[in-house]
């Protein structure tokens, strides 16, 4: 580590672009992935898929599949209906989910039995021999066909129709009628076409029942394992005390790894009736086809301006596909999740919206990919539709969003759809974004081009955020409140370990939570041990998702450090040999007030607290904190994307791209960067290559890595970032979440982009992704348009 001038190690850790503790281990392959557990006498379990999207389960004949040497069992639906583990609830609370088919089968490669063997391989070469009986029934393949009920999907449930919930929130009337009297109104449909987070590592379990002690562990893939044990003592009825969840490292989730799936539980069901470890670890198709899709929102956005551009209205009304089962992992009050923000960076007078979700024959999911509970769909509406009107009105999309940001002077913020933004500082960020990316050379090149015929395009996106789930007054996941916890232990020489109920899937906590400690208690970050995703020894929290981490949990640690700096201070006095009111702690150490050569430093004061404590005190130092978060935190960024789009080929090249984002308070710039080139680099592979699409008949047509497409370094563009600082007035440190950001707020500028190139043909809107073929089609279509004409 670094040190400063008098030779003392830097403790002043916030800031600093400290290399990440956990990187070694992963360098040199030391990393523990839930697939490195081998317990003695462990199984494997194989999970048999419907072929069919929609047919009646007649028979599963396991015979054949039983004879496989090395099989040991095969559990169906009704084996698991005898267990009262047929169908779980869904982590949205008021649906349910079948875990192995029972009676039908409701999409294609629905999970219908499990097969546990002595070898993987042999697992799955047995799962082939299972003989299925299906009858296949009419599919409905998309949300519009869903809402006409001819076919029901969900016969389980009292009400007999496809449709789930309405929501909405705003004021429609006003809304209508603003829009109704506005100079200029734009009214388009976009979907947010269904995406995948697709972590390098797929999901999997080591569920390992102890008939001798009754205690059931379960090393799981979980960015919540206090909420999986929740949910699994509630299901299963085992005592939460008897469960021991064991998270360890995670290849990714990006949201993947919030809900419960199929194979977690048969796994679990497995181990607890055959005494013996079980383990299933998921295929790609398997973790494509059935888990975790996220998006899939068709949007109706309208706006209404002024003819020179001010905002008068915005209404936004949603068609949403659920899939199968309602399996948004959404907090239990936010069923569209924080869908409200669609509002954006913008201070609309009133604003409406309503959003409908059905039943598909497709997976369920609708997972908060990377994304605060349905910020990124918002984000996208409203960025894209900015820039419709931009072309509509003839301004310039960076004027018309200049003329109608929030203004600094109006935070705290409350948005006509009642989220209440705690800080912003829009227009500089914008107009910082404009200089370094030298927008109006840009410009004047683009017109150039455009004389000779050329497509190039410049897209923005100045997006806010949403993130922190959340206050408990609002936020709670089936009845769980969103807060976090941090337990911290400072050791009598100075050294530390840190326990917080998030649990990091890449994001480097083991880094950013130490820096924290450093900054608050003026140790040495380097010297304290960061541990997560341990139930057994971890506080309880709610897990890592939505970038809640460093609103939450970050906000745990350092109110957990500020308890310890407070019985700090009167171990201070003690060896100061002052009162207490006399000291201060100042230059991370504690000063007798007026005489600042009379100080003693935390490892002093550490050591004391278990050598020399002060009389009358508990010995030790410690703290623990539960953080019940006052609000979100709403960052925010700009963006702009520059391309070039070939109009022979359709093939679009990202010549630049600069992210400007407003995280608060940024503990390490370092952490920080990285996670905006991936979110980008997701964002990216979002609006040019990705989707999870069925055909009518509702087959799955992008089940691997040849269909559904990872950029690899050759394809990304290179990244230009750049920051501006707003803290959060409410944040203990001032910090607000970032990881999400980039994917939040990239898809839009990238599409905006293209459709700015592409404008001079008269194009107005492509739906994601712009792959090179609809690209070159949209370019076709335009010049046989043009040419009838
Ligand atoms: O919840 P999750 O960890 O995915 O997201 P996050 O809170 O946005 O944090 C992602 C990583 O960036 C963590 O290591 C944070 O501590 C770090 N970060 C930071 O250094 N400064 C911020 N203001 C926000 C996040």
């Amino acid at each position: 580590m670094s040190t400063t001038t008098d030779g003392m190690p830097e403790r002043h850790a916030m800031g600093k672009p400290m290399k990440r503790t956990e990187d070694p281990r992963f360098i040199e392959g030391r990393g523990r992935y839930v697939d490195d557990f081998t317990l003695p006498n462990m199984l494997h379990l194989a999970i048999v898929h419907s072929p069919y999207p929609h047919a009646l389960l007649k028979n599963i004949d396991s015979s054949e599949a039983l004879k496989l040497p090395g099989v040991v069992a095969v559990i169906t639906g009704k084996d698991l209906e005898a267990a009262k583990l047929a169908w779980i609830p869904t982590f949205h609370g008021y649906d349910k989910q079948m875990v192995l088919a029972v009676g039908k089968v409701l999409y294609q490669y629905q999970e219908v039995a499990g097969v546990v063997a002595t070898s993987r391989e042999v697992a799955h070469d047995a799962a082939e021999l299972v003989n299925v009986d299906y009858e296949p029934l009419d599919v409905v393949a998309d949300p519009f066909s869903a809402k006409t009920d001819k076919t029901i999907l969900r016969d389980d449930r009292e009400n007999k129709t496809n449709h789930i919930y309405h929501w909405e929130v705003g004021e429609k009337d006003k809304t209508e009628a603003a829009l109704a009297k506005a100079d200029v109104t734009v009214k388009d449909r976009l979907w947010f076409q269904r995406c995948h987070p697709a972590p390098l590592e797929p999901c999997g379990i080591v569920a390992d029942m102890n008939k001798a002690t009754g205690r059931l562990t379960l090393y799981m893939t979980s960015q919540a394992p206090h909420a999986h044990r929740t949910v699994v003592s509630l299901v299963t009825g085992i005592p939460e005390s008897n469960i021991h969840i064991i998270s360890p490292d995670i290849g990714g989730g990006f949201g993947n790894k919030v809900p419960v799936y199929p194979g977690y539980v048969v796994a679990t069901v497995a181990s607890v009736i055959l005494g013996v470890p079980v383990k299933w670890i998921e295929t790609r198709t398997e973790n494509l086809t059935t888990t975790g899709f996220a998006r899939d929102y068709h949007m109706d956005v309208e706006i209404g301006a002024s003819k020179d551009g001010k905002l008068a209205a915005l209404k936004v009304s949603t068609t949403a596909d659920h899939g199968a089962f309602d399996a948004a992992a959404d907090p239990t009050k936010y069923p569209a999740g924080m869908f409200g923000i669609c509002t954006g960076s913008y201070d609309f007078p009133v604003a409406f919206t309503d959003l409908d979700a059905y039943f598909t024959n497709k997976a369920p999911g609708g997972i908060a990919y990377r994304c605060s509970f349905r910020v990124t769909e918002a984000s996208y509406a409203i960025e894209r539709s900015m820039d419709i009107l931009a072309n509509k009105l003839g301004m310039d999309p960076a004027q018309l969003r200049l003329k109608n940001f929030v203004r600094k002077d109006q935070f705290p913020y409350k948005s006509p759809l009642g989220f209440v933004y705690d800080s912003g500082d829009y227009g500089p960020t914008l107009e910082k974004a404009l200089k370094q990316i030298g927008y109006d050379d840009l410009r004047r090149e683009q017109a150039e081009k455009r004389k000779r015929g050329e497509l190039m395009g410049i897209g923005i996106s100045t997006f806010t955020e949403v993130v922190g789930a959340g206050p408990s007054k609002h936020f709670d996941i089936m009845g769980l409140k969103m807060f976090d916890s941090a337990e911290i232990r400072i050791h009598p020489t100075g050294s530390g370990i840190i326990r917080a109920g998030t649990k990091a899937q890449g994001q480097g906590h083991e880094t950013t939570w130490a820096q924290i400690v450093a900054e608050e208690l003026g140790l040495d970050p380097q010297k304290f041990l960061v541990e997560e995703g341990d139930t057994d020894t971890a506080p309880y929290g709610l897990g890592t998702y939505a970038s809640r981490s460093t609103p939450v949990a970050g906000a745990a640690i350092a109110m957990a450090a500020r308890k310890i700096r407070d019985k700090a201070r009167i171990i201070a006095a003690h060896l100061l040999e002052v009162a207490e009111a006399d000291v201060e702690w100042k230059d991370y150490k504690f000063q007798v007030k007026g005489a600042p050569q009379k100080s003693v430093t935390m490892a002093q004061i550490a050591f004391a607290a278990y050598t020399n404590p002060a009389p009358g005190t508990e010995p030790g130092l410690e703290a623990t904190y539960y953080y019940d978060p006052p609000n979100m935190t709403f960052p925010f960024g700009a963006y702009i994307a520059v391309v070039d789009v070939d109009k022979d080929t359709g093939s679009v090249n990202v010549r630049r791209f600069l992210a400007i984002d407003d995280c608060g308070t940024i503990i390490n710039p370092m952490i920080v960067e990285g996670q905006i080139h991936g979110g980008l680099t997701e964002g990216f592979a979002i609006a040019f290559m990705q989707e999870i699409g069925y055909d009518k008949d509702g087959n799955c047509l992008n089940t691997n890595f040849t269909e559904y497409l990872v950029p690899t370094a050759l394809e990304t563009p290179h990244w230009e970032t750049d920051k501006t600082v707003t803290p959060s007035p409410h944040h203990p440190f001032g910090a607000k979440g970032v990881g999400e950001s980039p994917n939040v707020g990239s898809p839009a500028a990238f599409v905006n982009a293209v459709i700015d190139a592409l404008s001079p043909l008269g194009i107005r809107h492509i739906d994601m992704p712009l792959t090179r073929e609809k690209v070159w089609r949209a370019i076709r279509d335009a010049e046989a348009t043009t040419a009838k004409a």
